[in-house]
């Protein structure tokens, strides 16, 4: 015992819960009482070691290393607690499931949501506009990889709203995401109303992603104008299929796309990005890995929406749809000064960085890891591990 109290100093109560846990089943095994008594305490123990070992290798999943802080972790525990208590409902068309629409499932969520709720999503077309509000946390949409169901819509910039008046790009979004921890995965997002080129109004987005620590993998954003509205948060995609005419990803978020297919379908000449990074003080940018580029019409890698716009290509395909001047200032020169385009080991004709403007950016092996992980968007504090 007085081996144990000495320990006991350095020990935290969860470690020193466990100390006497073992002392007792240490004690239990030399006793000789019933046996089911004994059944039931060792299930309680082996649960209890149970939850420490998940817990402590979920922290592990959850802590990171505070940034400028040397030894201060960083612990995301409304994202931990939410994860512990998740729970599953089942959208259906064919009244198999727990509701027929994803809107009626989100509705069933209490609005300042604590838990993760996953909603399977069935195979099937939906045709639904839908808003996961600001409070309405932890969500994630689950859909079949072999058959993903598709939510689709066709709302432009230009279609007249419920007050009257033009929804604007902003309203057009099929779904419209502004809570955080959002999750989607094998799901289709489309828009698809048509664009037609020098036409005014048709901008239409498919998703709109404006709340934090948001992740898409194996998800398809399928529209014409502005298809992902990237507006602000940190936000990671894997494994993606992107498709659009102008601008088709673009806002101001903080963003890493891992392992993505960006397809144009423009007709005559486009960016893909429009990034708004404002200031030259804030973190936001879009950072493309590991992604392949290809498609129809002349396409620009990125124009300056804000001043400080940033985006980094690296290691992409890019196919030969890929302008040789690669970025584009929008018409404001002041810009070139101060946009970060960059672009690092990228292959394909596309990249032949012969024609390109002289203010993008081949980076260095140590200019290009800072957006080459995922902790480029903090990814270690939040990212689910799948
Ligand atoms: C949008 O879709 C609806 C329903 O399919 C259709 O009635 C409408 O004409 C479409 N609008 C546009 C602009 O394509
Ligand atoms: C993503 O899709 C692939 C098939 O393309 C599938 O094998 C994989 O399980 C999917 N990932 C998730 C998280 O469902
Ligand atoms: C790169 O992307 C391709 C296609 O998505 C994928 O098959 C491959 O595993 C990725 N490579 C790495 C190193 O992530
Ligand atoms: C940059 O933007 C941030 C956030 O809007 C603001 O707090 C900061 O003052 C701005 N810095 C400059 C130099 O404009
Ligand atoms: C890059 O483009 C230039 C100009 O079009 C061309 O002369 C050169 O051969 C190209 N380089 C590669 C590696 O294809």
């Amino acid at each position: 015992m007085h081996t144990a109290c000495t320990m006991s100093s350095s020990l935290s109560p969860t470690q020193m819960l466990l100390l006497l846990l073992s002392l007792c089943i240490c004690k239990i095994s030399l006793a000789s009482s019933s046996s089911s008594e004994d059944d039931a305490f060792r299930r309680w123990v082996s649960w209890n070691v149970e939850n420490y070992r998940r817990e402590t290798s979920s922290n592990a999943m959850l802590t990171a290393q505070a940034p400028g802080i040397p030894g201060k972790k960083v612990v995301d525990w409304k994202l931990w607690k939410a994860e512990m208590s998740k729970i599953r409902k089942t959208v259906s068309q064919d009244g198999t499931g727990d509701y027929r629409t994803v809107s009626e499932a989100l509705n069933s969520i209490p609005a300042f949501n604590t838990r993760r709720v996953i909603l399977v999503v069935k195979p099937g077309i939906y045709r639904e506009k839908i808003n996961v509000p600001r409070q309405m946390s932890f969500v994630t949409f689950l859909g079949d990889s072999t058959s993903p169901p598709t939510i689709t819509g066709n709302d432009t910039a230009s279609v007249t709203g419920r007050g009257g008046t033009p929804l604007k790009t902003f309203q057009s979004a099929t779904v419209a995401v502004d809570a955080d921890y959002f999750v989607a995965i094998n799901v289709k997002f489309e828009n698809t109303a048509p664009h037609e080129v020098g036409s005014l109004g048709e901008q239409a987005v498919a998703l709109r992603i404006s709340g934090t620590k948001a992740a898409f993998y194996n998800c398809s954003f399928i529209g014409n104008q502005d298809t992902l509205y990237d507006h602000k948060g940190l936000h990671y995609f894997n494994n993606c299929f992107i498709q659009g005419s102008v601008d088709f990803i673009f806002g101001y978020g903080r963003s890493l796309y891992e392992n993505c297919h960006l397809n144009s379908v423009t007709k005559k000449v486009a960016s893909l990005t429009a990034q708004k990074r404002t200031n030259a003080s804030l973190a936001s940018g879009f950072s493309f890995k590991n992604s392949t580029i290809t498609g129809s019409g002349l396409l620009y890698l990125g124009r300056a929406w804000g001043d400080y716009s940033r985006v980094i290509f690296s290691y992409t395909f890019m196919d030969r749809v890929v302008a040789p001047q690669g970025w584009s200032d929008w018409g404001d020169p002041k810009r070139d000064a101060r946009v970060y385009y960059g672009e690092y080991k990228c292959s394909g004709p596309g990249a032949n960085t012969t024609g390109r403007v002289p203010w993008a950016t081949m980076l260095t092996d140590e200019e290009a890891q800072p957006f080459l992980g995922t902790y480029y968007i903090e990814g270690d504090t939040w990212l689910p591990s799948l």
